[in-house]
């Protein structure tokens, strides 16, 4: 009872009818007005955004049970280029070889065929043959960054990790810069708040990331190699009718891929890092429990738990239907929020503390759940837990070099990602 009077003391200041959460100050600090709809309206018409904001822990499992009625495939159509559609098609056929769907983005039976083709490809042996790469890649990121002591979080420490390790994992070569110019162009492109004077720029980098994936797909098709890319060209289900994928799907698949394995990572590497940043005694609990494993798995699940890297994703109803005592109707747009699942007390008591001994501490929705639930949960644990290990090992006093109120955040809808991360930190001397 406490965390639920304590949840409605901190959303009580919010006026949900006034606001939107496309407002830049909301999508910075979100956990008031996540509070407010989960007390108050939990099924929240954003009129901004012209969606259903779904915000309790126990709502959004009902969505993840019932692939059919909450279709990912509808709502992410609605949401994919939302005004620029027609155009974005139309140059995406003249110039990058053809318009190729997210096969990923898909409902039952179709995406169940996909999926497997994917977790063919994504074997626990490839995860675990990426760990010492993954290893020595942390390592001498952080080695350069100490010998200048001070850093910008997300450009100078993950996005050149996350991008590392899934060029590797792909068997493609480029620069880390290329790879987050084209994950901004696809995380804007649904994250509906492209502009006009936005979209001509985002065009060219999705025209070029698709011409690279295409090289990439018929390179493999004549040489087949050890890499996630040919695994995808000649993965086959022999129990299947339909058993290889088609070369629109592939290129869909390699794309989102190469997307959704960079932004989302290196904004839990980010958010890792904060953690580490403004709360001492956290990093001291690390520092300390370094070598134990259990506790290194839990201090992950807890920052991902807290500040889980993406914010939401869409889904359309299929027909009438209810979700927490609210008639939806057909056809109605949905964002599940599975930071404000998190935040939630029901399910996570006192749940803006850190707690690594949370008795449910696995139990948060950072990677979804259900059919969709992520693809790479497991790649992403271990990176997360590796890079934790290592900044542990190697780094001590950790510390904002800007004023906290001068953080900010990408004005996105799709993650709630830190932009700015200025740290200092010295060597951890060897004890
Ligand atoms: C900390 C890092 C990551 C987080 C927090 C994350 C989170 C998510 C979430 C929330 C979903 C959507 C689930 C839903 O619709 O309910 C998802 C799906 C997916 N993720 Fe991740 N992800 C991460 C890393 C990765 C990486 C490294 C890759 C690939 C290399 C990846 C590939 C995918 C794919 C392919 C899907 C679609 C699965 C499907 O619809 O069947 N993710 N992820």
């Amino acid at each position: 009872m406490t965390d639920q009077l304590s949840e409605a003391k901190i959303g009580a200041g919010i006026d949900l009818d006034a606001i939107s959460l496309t407002d830049p100050a909301v999508l910075a600090h979100p956990n008031a007005f996540y509070a407010a709809m989960r007390t108050r309206d939990p099924i929240h018409f954003d009129k901004q955004l012209g969606m259903y904001l779904v915000s309790r822990y126990e709502d959004l499992q009902t969505v993840f049970r019932d692939p059919l009625t909450f279709s990912v495939k509808k709502g992410f159509k609605a949401q994919y280029a939302k005004g620029f559609q027609d155009e974005l098609k139309e140059r995406l056929e003249r110039d990058a070889g053809g318009f190729f769907e997210e096969a990923i983005m898909t409902d039952p039976p179709e995406h169940t065929r996909v999926r497997r083709l994917l977790d063919g490809a994504f074997t626990a042996h490839r995860v675990k043959t990426l760990e010492p790469e993954i290893t020595a890649v942390c390592g001498e990121v952080i080695e350069r960054l100490l010998d200048k002591g001070h850093a910008e979080i997300f450009s100078d420490f993950a996005v050149p990790i996350t991008s590392a390790i899934i060029c590797k994992q792909l068997g493609v070569d480029m620069p880390s810069e290329t790879i987050q110019r084209w994950a901004l162009a696809f995380t804007n492109q649904i994250s509906r708040m492209t502009t006009r004077e936005d979209f001509e720029g985002l065009t060219s980098d999705l025209v070029e990331l698709q011409k690279f994936i295409v090289d990439q797909i018929n390179d493999r098709k004549a040489n087949p190699r050890e890499d996630m890319i040919s695994d995808l060209v000649h993965a086959r289900l022999d129990d299947e009718a339909n058993p290889t994928l088609s070369f629109g799907e592939t290129v869909g698949l390699c794309r989102a891929l190469l997307i959704a394995g960079n932004e989302t990572t290196a904004t839990a590497l980010t958010a890792m890092f904060f953690i580490l940043a403004t709360q001492p005694e956290v990093a001291r609990q690390l520092s300390e429990n370094v070598d134990d494993d259990r506790f290194v798995t839990r201090f992950v699940e807890e920052v991902l738990r807290l500040d889980p890297p993406v914010r939401g994703i869409t889904r359309m109803t299929t027909e009438e239907v209810e979700v927490g005592g609210v008639k939806l109707p057909a056809g109605a747009h949905l964002l599940l929020l599975y930071a404000s699942a998190n935040d939630d007390a029901n399910e996570f008591p006192a749940p803006r503390q850190f707690n690594v001994e949370r008795p449910n501490l696995g139990r948060h929705f950072a990677f979804g759940g259900g059919v969709h639930r992520c693809a790479a949960a497991a790649l992403a644990r271990m990176e997360l837990k590796i890079a934790a290990r290592e900044i542990a090992r190697r780094m001590t006093d950790i510390r904002l070099a800007i004023p906290l109120d001068e953080i900010r955040y990408q004005p996105t809808l799709a993650t709630h990602t830190i932009a700015n991360l200025e740290l200092t930190f010295s060597r951890r001397q060897a004890s």
